[in-house]
């Protein structure tokens, strides 16, 4: 390519925070960017609690994420400062409540150590000083001192202060960056499905200090405070075809265990329940770098983790079309053979992408 050619048109198509993310990076790096939405913001980022948590959410048969998730962790504090928004840096804290719970920590806590992830044990009286609002007499605790959160809706706010975020398509490009969450355009659209999680906000006078992960008789939940006192409950997890909706059953769930863990909620006052479907792949890993068709990337199925993978997902998607280096395990063709791509895609813009 010559210097000029270097510069592409590039079209984003969705502006939730992987989108936007992509469109600042690839904007940075001289390309001009347009992000197609006629509903910026309003899908997974909106429900999103913001946890950059690579450590928390590891699980056994998913521990790529810890070395993904870390990497594009290391990246949030530069992404934050640019963008003028806070990160809460003070860790998260897992907190078992009963025996059972205590086995499914604990179980963690072995993988992240075989990882090398550094963490601190902590006895119930020490964790109750770290954060006096947990119930007293949980079956066990732990401190992940690099898991942090940000507030997804500030980020998403800045984000589009910062791109150039139209309703429809304004004229041709030469390449498109699919970031449509759960309903990507044909023929991707059989590669996301989504997975409902239903949240909910209040405001609390005893908020905990950090992110609380907990297990309640084997019912995972979190709560992520604000430095507003807002602290964000959640998530229930369910495969579901219909539209996602909050359903009495997802909030007595998520309600009764944070109160299990945190008492000081009963004072809370209820701000909002949500629900939105988490874009999930085949194998929940994400779908990121060039397709089967030559001038279209996808950026998409990072089903719980689009706010922590969202740094890492720009910049590979900025590489990939300077012709640097893609992720293997998200390379979003490795499904092309037992699931083959159906149905035209419709747009056709005028270059190929670097491959
Ligand atoms: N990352 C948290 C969730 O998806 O609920």
């Amino acid at each position: 390519m010559t210097v000029e050619d270097s510069t592409l048109r590039v079209r984003v198509l969705g502006a939730g925070i992987i989108g936007l993310t992509c469109a600042l990076e690839l904007g940075r790096r001289g390309h001009r960017v347009e992000v197609v939405d006629p509903a910026p913001g309003s899908g997974a980022s909106w429900a999103a609690a913001g946890m950059l948590s690579p450590a928390g959410e590891a699980w056994h048969g998913e521990a790529d994420l810890l070395r993904t998730g870390r990497r594009s962790a290391d990246l949030w504090p530069g992404l934050a400062q640019d963008l003028g928004v806070p990160l809460r840096p003070v860790g998260t804290m897992l907190v078992a409540h009963d025996a059972g719970d205590a086995d499914d920590l604990g179980r963690l806590l072995s993988l992240l150590t075989d990882h090398g992830e550094p963490l601190e044990r902590l006895d119930p009286r020490d964790a109750r000083v770290l954060e006096p609002a947990l119930a007293r007499g949980c079956a066990g605790a732990a401190l992940l001192p690099r898991d942090h959160s940000v507030d997804p809706r500030v980020v998403v706010r800045a984000l589009r202060r910062r791109c150039r975020v139209v309703p429809a398509a304004t004229g041709p490009a030469d390449v498109t960056v699919v970031a449509t969450g759960t309903t990507l355009p044909p023929p991707f659209a059989h590669l996301v499905r989504g997975v409902r999680g239903e949240v909910v906000r209040a405001h609390c006078p005893d908020p905990p200090r950090r992110t609380l992960r907990g297990w309640v008789r084997g019912t995972p939940v979190y709560v992520v405070p604000r430095p507003d006192g807002e602290v964000v409950i959640g998530a229930t997890q369910s495969e579901h075809a219909a539209p996602p909706v909050v359903t009495l059953e997802g909030l007595a769930t998520l309600l009764a265990a944070a109160r299990t863990l945190l008492p000081g909620l009963d004072r809370a006052t209820f701000a909002e329940a949500v629900a939105r479907d988490r874009p999930a792949s085949v194998d929940h890993r994400p779908l990121v770098g060039a397709t089967h068709l030559p001038e279209v990337l996808l950026a998409a199925g990072h089903h719980r983790h689009g706010v922590l993978l969202a740094p890492l997902t720009a910049v590979l998607i900025a590489d990939q079309l300077d012709g640097g280096a893609s992720e293997p395990a998200w390379d979003p063709r490795r499904f092309d053979a037992v699931h083959p791509p159906t149905g035209a895609w419709q747009t056709a813009p005028s270059r190929s992408v670097p491959q």
